[in-house]
């Protein structure tokens, strides 16, 4: 092992460069490590952890997974739903000012720690419409539509549904034929809700707006309250290390996790991935090692792009600017990022239901009953994840504003060349196109829907833009693998999504006149009862929308090579040997939902071509 590290400090030293006057030049190896592995995953969150796990049932098969984050000690805090707090596992990272936002920059949500998003997210864990992934494959990805999917989604997944009394007195509504019931992430509902969230779905009711039979079946549309990434059995978070890690890592000695250290480069002998450095993050020390049959990417979206970046694939005109070697010139690297920009609306209820959400912030006693309920019997308002609770309405624009097709056809008489820099690779202006025939297909249609909007029972309601138009793009601006990359989303940068917003806020409002709401006596505080004119919506928006949903997605995206892609349907990145992409940022367009079992399904298709192409 010693001879190793000596020729590795040699190897490392002459690759990084000048990079390595940054920082100590001692490598600290973990001495379990071994010399090189079949396959050496980036990133040890979501996908990362599935696809390992995956992998690792073949006992011939070796896998390092490298993770930025640690593992969590079994605290108390990211256990209990209703305590959720993601801050600790998470990247600090800011992003770029958001000129679609009055140049605001806002925190970047994204995890660093085993497990990932799954560890610290709201707990939603819902899929999209049929049509979002038929959408994929009319990007150039036959095998990645909904029927594709669905088994993925099955395997994934450990369903347990609501008991009848409960299921009937609060509408949820699901189909056995949906689910998996042996998959290793558990689902399931928490098993307290609070009054209101009643008056929220009748008064959806009371418009037309319907409950599907089940979200999940690939109509997720309507008003319904979704399943919950939860363990029944004693109402806890479950995330990718209980489901893919903590399970099966202990009895598998060919699963390796290495934490606490940043996937800093890639490495090439010509055009073949062979191997992966990283630094420490605490010792700024670096590490390498040999990956025999595949290097799998899987840092989420806001990080594959940076450490391809970094190894020379990428934009060639960004690399070269930052002298780095160019391995591959991808255009793709980086653009076509999407999220879901969203506006907290935010309501007084002069007359709510008492106790409500907002109770556990306004009465310490009945927030300490609660909690010692949660500790002594897994009952009450803890099972419900914090400020979220994840009942829903999702709705198709047709049904957002009957002026549905103006917005449309201001999205259709835009110039997409507009909306990129003017030295913008042909590729990435043809796949946009080609993205913005599949969505305003989708607009025109209720077969998906184009806003989201929850009720926890008090002040906060979300209004997000589930399937934007506006794009961002993620570059890094230095050679330092340790400064964040520079995260644009773009977020209302394009003025159809301003008008779907300005739809949004009015049909909330229709929503709040309803007799179902009124009972609960709503005052609106924002964007504020007089802000009526279409103008002063627009101006509102501006200075109160969020840009993100923490639904991170489509920095390497997976489609044709001439529509700016990243990589192929088998998830192989363009240009390169050995080298594939698994976690979220390979959806070509955000599906209408939030994004987790998505990435679960994903990675767990991702693992099977992968065992096939090896023929494990
Ligand atoms: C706060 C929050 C709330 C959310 N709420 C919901 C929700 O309610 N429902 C839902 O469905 N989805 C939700 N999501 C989104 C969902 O969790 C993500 O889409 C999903 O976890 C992404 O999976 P991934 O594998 O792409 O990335 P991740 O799970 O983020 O995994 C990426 C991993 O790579 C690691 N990493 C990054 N860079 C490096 C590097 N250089 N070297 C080594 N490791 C690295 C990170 O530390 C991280 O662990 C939420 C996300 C967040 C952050
Ligand atoms: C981000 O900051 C928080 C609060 O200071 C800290 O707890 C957390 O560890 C930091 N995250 C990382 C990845 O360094
Ligand atoms: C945001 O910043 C850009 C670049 O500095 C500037 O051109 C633009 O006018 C600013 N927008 C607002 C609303 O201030
Ligand atoms: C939703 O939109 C469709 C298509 O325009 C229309 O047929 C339907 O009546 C609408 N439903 C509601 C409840 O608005
Ligand atoms: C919850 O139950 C799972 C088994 O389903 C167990 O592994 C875990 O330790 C339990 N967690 C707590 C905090 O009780
Ligand atoms: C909410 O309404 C109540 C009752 O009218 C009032 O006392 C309270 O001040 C209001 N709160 C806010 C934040 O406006
Ligand atoms: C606070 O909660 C306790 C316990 O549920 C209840 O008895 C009490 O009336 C509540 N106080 C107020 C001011 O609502
Ligand atoms: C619940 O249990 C946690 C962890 O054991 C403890 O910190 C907390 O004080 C308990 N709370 C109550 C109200 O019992
Ligand atoms: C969906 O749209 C079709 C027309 O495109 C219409 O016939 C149908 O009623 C709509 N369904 C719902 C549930 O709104
Ligand atoms: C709306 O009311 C708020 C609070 O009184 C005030 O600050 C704001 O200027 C008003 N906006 C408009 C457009 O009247």
């Amino acid at each position: 092992m010693l001879a190793s590290l000596v020729f590795f400090t040699v190897l490392v030293a002459v690759t990084y460069g000048s990079l390595l006057l940054k920082h100590a030049q001692i490598i600290k190896h973990d001495t379990d490590l071994d010399f090189s592995y079949d396959f050496v995953i980036v990133g040890g969150g979501t996908s990362g952890l599935t696809v390992a796990d995956r992998l690792t049932e073949n006992s011939e098969i070796s896998v390092l997974v490298i993770e930025y984050g640690y593992l969590y000690p079994n605290e108390f805090d990211i256990l209990v739903p209703g305590l959720l707090n993601p801050t600790p596992y998470q990247f600090n990272i800011t992003s770029t000012p958001q000129r679609g936002l009055d140049n605001a920059t806002f925190a970047v949500p994204a995890a660093a720690v085993v497990g990932g998003g799954t560890a610290i997210n709201g707990m939603f864990f819902d899929r999209g419409s049929a049509s979002d992934y038929d959408a994929w494959v009319g990007l150039g990805n036959p095998g990645w539509g909904w029927s594709d999917l669905l088994p993925y989604f099955k395997k994934s997944e450990n369903f347990t549904p609501a008991s009848a009394s409960f299921a009937e007195e609060f509408t949820i509504s699901w189909d056995d034929t949906a689910h998996g019931f042996d998959g290793p992430v558990k689902s399931s509902y928490p098993v307290f809700q609070f009054q209101s969230i009643k008056n929220f779905i009748s008064a959806w009711h009371s418009l037309g707006i319907q409950t599907p039979q089940d979200p999940s079946g690939g109509t997720a549309k309507g008003v319904f309250w979704g399943p919950s990434s939860l363990n029944p059995s004693n109402e806890t978070i479950f995330d990718a290390q209980m489901a893919h890690y903590n399970t099966v890592a202990g009895s598998r000695r060919n699963y390796h996790l290495l934490t606490g250290n940043a996937v800093s480069k890639i490495n090439f002998v010509g055009q073949k991935a062979t191997g992966v450095g990283w630094l420490n993050r605490e010792a700024f020390e670096y590490g390498y090692v040999n990956a025999k049959k595949e290097v799998i990417l899987a840092a989420g979206a806001a990080h594959t792009p940076q450490i391809l970046q970094l190894s020379g694939v990428g934009p060639k005109g960004l690399l070269n600017n930052l002298e780095i070697p160019v391995v591959v010139d991808l255009p793709g690297v980086g653009q076509n990022f999407q999220d879901q920009p969203t506006l907290y609306a935010s309501y007084n209820f002069t007359s709510n239901i008492v106790p409500n959400a907002g109770t556990l912030y306004t009465n310490t006693t009945f927030a300490n009953e609660q909690l010692a309920l949660y500790n002594s019997s897994r009952q009450g308002a803890y099972t419900l994840c914090k400020n979220s609770g994840n009942v829903v309405a999702f709705i198709p624009l047709p049904n957002i504003t009957q002026d549905f097709e103006s917005i449309i056809s201001l999205a259709t008489s835009q110039s997409p060349e507009e909306y990129y820099p003017p030295n913008t690779d042909p590729s990435i202006i043809a796949g946009y196109k080609a993205q913005r025939n599949l969505i305003l297909n989708l607009y025109n249609s209720n077969t998906t829907s184009v806003l989201e909007t929850g009720f926890t029972s008090s002040s906060d309601i979300p209004l997000t833009l589930v399937k934007p138009l506006s794009r961002g793009t993620v570059f890094i601006s230095n050679r330092d693998s340790l400064e964040p990359p520079l995260i644009d989303w773009g977020a209302l940068t394009n003025p159809a999504d301003v008008e779907i917003m300005v739809a949004a806020v009015r049909k909330q409002r229709g929503l709040m006149a309803t007799d179902a709401m009124q009972e609960l006596g709503p005052v609106e505080l924002m964007p504020g009862a007089n802000i009526t004119s279409t103008d002063e919506i627009r101006a509102a928006l501006m200075q109160l929308v969020q840009p993100t949903y923490a639904h991170l997605t489509s920095t390497c995206s997976m489609m044709k090579r001439e529509y700016g892609g990243v990589v192929g349907p088998d998830l192989l990145v363009y240009g390169v040997q050995g080298m594939s992409i698994v976690d979220a940022s390979i959806m070509p367009l955000i599906p209408a939902t939030h994004t987790s079992s998505t990435v679960y399904a994903v990675a767990e298709k991702a693992a099977d071509i992968i065992k096939a192409r090896h023929q494990l």
